[in-house]
């Protein structure tokens, strides 16, 4: 069996920056209550027109380069999205077209979206490392991607002030080196818990108070679990980038896990929840900023609407 490698990350954020002081000035809320609630203090929102697989274009751009790769080395596309711009074709078709439109062609990968809310993109690199370890695929570019922006009630103070826009991006290959290595993922969901957190009609709807308890106890378990397996204790985690929806949240997972804070990477001070892009943005500024060292190993955690919910082990 082969192992599955990171090969690169790429993150895009749109540039326009809404602050929670902008959102006061329409809504009855304030700075105070969203930082002490939420820890959020600002989120990125599409230009007019910049649509879902544009914000994944960019960061496949970016990933793909940090790969030394072309759009053309690619065997499979995976986006993960709730924000897709059309019903049909999926965000992945239309990805792939953008690919094909620069220095090179990504004519014969295989692509599709993935629907799994927030753990989309945890999803996603449990499939590509299937893929990779049989030996069936190569090269696999999965991209979380989402305008939320699209789907706020922004007369709804309770939701919309959570989520941003954004895109993240990562390319999986076979290893060549023992480095950067998917040791292990872990995936649940329970459907029965669908009506806690949707879309029912236009707009995000959710039981704030019992999607925060289950966020919590869901990423808390599905750490333990990925640290049992490998026979590993949070002693031996160099960096822990839980879903990036809450910093109460965070705090009461570490907490649960006697994870230090200074092992924590967070950055939902400056984006909100970018849903499925949450993850690979984190994953992207963390090793940009030089968060993970050769050896060190990184523990994910993952949580969204479904629900659903999982966990991973990378080798840094
Ligand atoms: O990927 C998962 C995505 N979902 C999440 O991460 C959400 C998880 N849940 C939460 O983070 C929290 O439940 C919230 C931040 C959404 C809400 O915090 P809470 O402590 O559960 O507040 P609450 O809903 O119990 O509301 C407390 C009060 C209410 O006022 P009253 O009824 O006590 O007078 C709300 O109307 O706070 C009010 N409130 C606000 N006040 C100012 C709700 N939203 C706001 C707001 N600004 N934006």
């Amino acid at each position: 069996m082969k192992k599955t490698t990171i090969l690169g990350t790429g993150s895009y954020l749109p540039s326009r920056i809404l602050t929670n002081q902008d959102l006061s000035k329409t809504l009855d809320t304030n700075d105070e209550w969203i930082v002490a609630r939420t820890g959020i203090r600002e989120r990125r929102i599409v230009a007019e027109g910049q649509t879902c697989s544009d914000l994944a274009y960019q960061a496949s751009l970016k990933a793909l380069d940090d790969a030394a790769l072309t759009p053309n080395d690619l065997d499979m596309i995976i986006v993960a999205t709730l924000t897709p711009e059309k019903r049909l074709p999926s965000t992945a078709c239309l990805l792939q077209d953008k690919l094909q439109g620069s220095a090179t062609q990504a004519k014969k990968a295989a692509v599709y979206d993935i629907g799994v809310a927030c753990s989309g993109f945890v999803y996603g690199m449990s499939i590509a490392d299937q893929y990779i370890k049989t030996g069936a695929m190569d090269r696999i570019l999965v991209v979380g991607t989402e305008v939320m922006s699209k789907v706020l009630n922004w007369k709804d103070r309770s939701t919309c002030i959570l989520f941003g826009d954004g895109a993240g991006a990562a390319v999986f290959g076979p290893a060549e080196r023992d480095e950067k290595i998917i040791l292990s993922t872990h995936l649940f969901s329970d459907g029965s818990l669908h009506s806690l957190l949707g879309i029912p009609d236009q707009w995000v709807e959710m039981d704030g108070k019992q999607v925060f308890r289950q966020a919590i106890e869901s990423m808390a378990q599905a750490s333990k679990l990925a640290l049992e397996k490998a026979h590993k204790t949070i002693d031996d985690i160099d960096l822990f980038i839980p879903h990036q929806a809450n910093s109460r949240i965070i705090e009461a997972i570490a907490k649960r896990l006697k994870c230090p804070e200074e092992k924590i990477f967070t950055n939902v001070d400056k984006y909100g929840n970018t849903s499925g892009a949450s993850i690979p943005i984190a994953l992207d500024e963390a090793v940009k900023q030089g968060r993970l060292q050769k050896g060190d190993l990184l523990l994910i955690a993952t949580f969204g609407a479904g629900f659903a919910w999982g966990s991973a082990l990378i080798q840094w």
